[in-house]
């Protein structure tokens, strides 16, 4: 049997693992496990003792353990806490401590006795460390041990900071951070110069100790790991794997986090699912890729060697009607004209949407950042400009924390001997770029900007989102800067979605009243702002329903720069050409605040043109592999249908 095929087959979860829908529900769901916890502990009068993370994941808990402190009383005074890492060095106050971090999302809320919080100490002189961490073990022993972890898991697997190689036995001690760790923290320390090379963590011998092991993860991002350390082997690779052994452990995701388990990828291994179209096509699609061959050419046996004799069954045991099926979908789903093609321009053998009848289209494009729209979707629009639709692109955050320091100065400089060289007042901008200049001097890693430099940054991606524009032929009054406010904290943390931000969302939805909007689909990314971008798209879609355009209006999703969507999922995939992949490329070229190095690229060493150019050709590469016609590269696209 082919060697994927029986991987899925024989695949099994080997911890007790709890999905949700959302990553709300899921950390409402482990918030009352814990409020439990204390409010038993409080009626035998014994201390609950938890052991606590840090990051995105458990951020959820703490917001609603927070609520319930305030509306439902919920009291912290028995509570004792220990946190399983902090970075060395840190100082406490600073921006990315974990102390500050703790602080900001807990223990400053609640009414938790300040003697009772325990966070590795980033401070100690390193000589101390081994003695500290000592310490901090026999701390955790004299409070009677944690009776509840809580986890996150980072992408090399690291639950704390036990990074790959973090044996079974291994205890509180300081670590040296793995790459892919510190790239994920780049973005924190704004740079990934800056990020600590070590820190402090409890071992995995200490965190399996606790009575009960609680791991969070959320969001598409994690799926990988997740599968790894739920189906895979346990090994000090995956410290995460390592809970496999723990007697009281559970796994708490949402549906995104999960999509690796083999049960969704494969869930006919595990259970008789439901063949919805959907799920015939990713059964046939799953298939024909493990065996690398066209959709057309899967036999019989093929199906039920894979676990799918029951589909077969269903569909009078003929491979071939449901593989001409699924064919069919997808060649359907392929389109170089996404607005619609009017019936004029219409060719023997065209397909006929029902949307085809109003053209050309308002269309609106979300992008929530400034070069979002060209990276992710840069080809369609370019298409769609090309086709005369009513093209308008609304740049959703002004991107300003993502610039670097040298081009505020550059640009000062810049407006200063433009004004020169016409003879205007330079007294002014002289004044600015001296405050500029000593400000920028003084600055240290990860410093918020002044409000006027946050201003010059965000005015620099500004200039860059117009000449991409311009590229794709937009006529700049259709250029919308929608600055939403919740993203203006100068920091890598934002605020949440506010009236003020879906109220903008919700105005620019009723002057430009479109056909067709597309936005960034990323969407369960737990604090990234593409998710909240989203999220206040869904709420403005909510205020504008009821209008009349609105009936008219189709809304896409497009994958930002980091995923694209699984094949089976793609409603409408865009056909690029080669001259087409070079436009796109172009466009992006203009974002240049964000070329040769950008400040935030995550874990991908690539540029973001890198990223798109692969990513459409490896869509592209999918979709011959199926059978499909060859392209030089496709951009993918998900429908979005509204509740009600
Ligand atoms: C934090 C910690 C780490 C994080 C992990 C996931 O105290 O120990 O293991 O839980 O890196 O981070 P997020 O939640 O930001 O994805």
């Amino acid at each position: 049997m082919n060697t994927a095929i029986q991987a899925a087959a024989t695949a099994v979860e080997k911890a007790p693992t709890k999905i949700f829908a959302s990553a709300g529900e899921a950390s409402r769901f482990v918030a009352q496990e814990i409020a439990k916890l204390i409010k038993d502990k409080q009626k035998n009068g014994q201390n609950a003792v938890l052991g606590l993370a840090t990051g995105s994941t458990p951020t959820g808990v703490y917001a609603e353990l927070v609520r319930m402190h305030k509306q439902e009383g919920l009291s912290f005074k028995n509570v004792v806490t220990f946190n399983l890492d902090e970075y060395f060095p840190m100082q406490p106050t600073e921006l990315q401590s974990y102390v500050r971090f703790m602080n900001e999302h807990l223990f400053n809320h609640i009414d938790i006795d300040k003697k009772n919080v325990h966070i590795p100490d980033g401070t100690q002189p390193v000589e101390k460390v081994n003695e500290y961490c000592k310490q901090y073990e026999q701390m955790i022993k004299d409070a009677g041990g944690l009776d509840l972890q809580l986890l996150g898991i980072g992408r090399t697997g690291h639950v704390g900071f036990n990074e790959p190689g973090s044996s079974r036995e291994s205890r509180t001690r300081l670590i040296t951070l793995d790459r892919i760790t510190r790239l994920d923290a780049a973005a924190d320390f704004f740079g990934d110069q800056y990020v600590p090379r070590r820190a402090i963590t409890m071992g995995v011998g200490t965190i399996l100790q606790a009575k009960r092991v609680v791991l969070m993860a959320f969001g598409e991002g994690k799926a990988g790991v997740i599968q790894k350390a739920i189906e895979g082997p346990i090994t000090s690779a995956v410290a995460a794997s390592f809970l496999q052994e723990h007697p009281n452990t559970l796994f708490v995701t949402d549906d995104a986090a999960a999509a690796k388990l083999t049960r969704f990828r494969c869930p006919w291994f595990s259970t008789s699912v439901d063949w919805t179209p959907e799920m015939i096509r990713k059964a046939v699609i799953w298939l024909a890729t493990s065996l690398q061959k066209p959709i057309l050419e899967l036999t019989d046996e093929e199906y039920n060697e894979a676990g799918l004799q029951d589909l077969l069954a269903q569909r009078g045991g003929h491979a071939y009607d449901i593989n001409l099926d699924v064919f069919r979908e997808m060649r359907e789903s392929i389109t170089g004209w996404p607005g619609g093609k009017p019936d004029h321009l219409k060719r023997p053998g065209d397909i006929s949407r029902p949307t085809d009848r109003i053209f050309p289209k308002r269309c609106l494009i979300f992008s929530p950042h400034p070069d979002d729209d060209v990276i992710s979707m840069g080809g369609t629009l370019i298409r769609l400009v090309d086709q005369k639709h009513e093209v308008h692109v609304a740049y959703q955050t002004s991107g300003n924390i993502a610039v670097f320091d040298a081009d505020a100065i550059r640009f000062t400089d810049f407006a200063r001997d433009f004004n020169k060289l016409f003879g205007m007042d330079t007294s002014q901008i002289d004044a600015i770029e001296q405050q500029i200049e000593e400000f920028l001097k003084n600055k240290k890693p990860g410093q918020v900007d002044s409000p006027k430099i946050q201003s010059i940054k965000g005015l620099i991606r500004r200039g860059e989102a117009r000449a991409a524009g311009r590229d794709c032929g937009v006529p700049m009054e259709q250029l919308h800067f929608l600055d939403m406010p919740f993203y203006e904290t100068g920091t890598v943390r934002k605020k949440p979605i506010g009236e003020a931000d879906v109220k903008i969302v919700a105005e620019l939805l009723r002057k430009v009243k479109p056909h067709q909007i597309y936005a960034a689909g990323d969407l369960s990314d737990p604090h990234g702002t593409h998710r909240v971008c989203l999220d206040a798209i869904f709420k403005a879609w909510d205020v504008v329903k009821k209008d009349d355009w609105a009936k008219d209006c189709e809304i896409w999703l497009y994958r930002g720069a980091w995923q694209e969507w699984e094949p089976e999922k793609i409603e409408m995939a865009v056909p690029l050409s080669p001259d087409d992949q070079k436009r796109k490329r172009i466009a992006i070229f203009k974002h240049q605040s964000q070329k040769d190095k950008a400040m935030f690229p995550g874990s991908d060493e690539r540029e973001f043109w890198q990223r798109a150019e692969d990513r459409n050709k490896e869509t592209a590469r999918v979709y011959d592999q199926l059978g499909l016609p060859q392209y030089a590269a496709i951009e993918g696209f998900v429908r979005w249908y509204p509740k009600d």
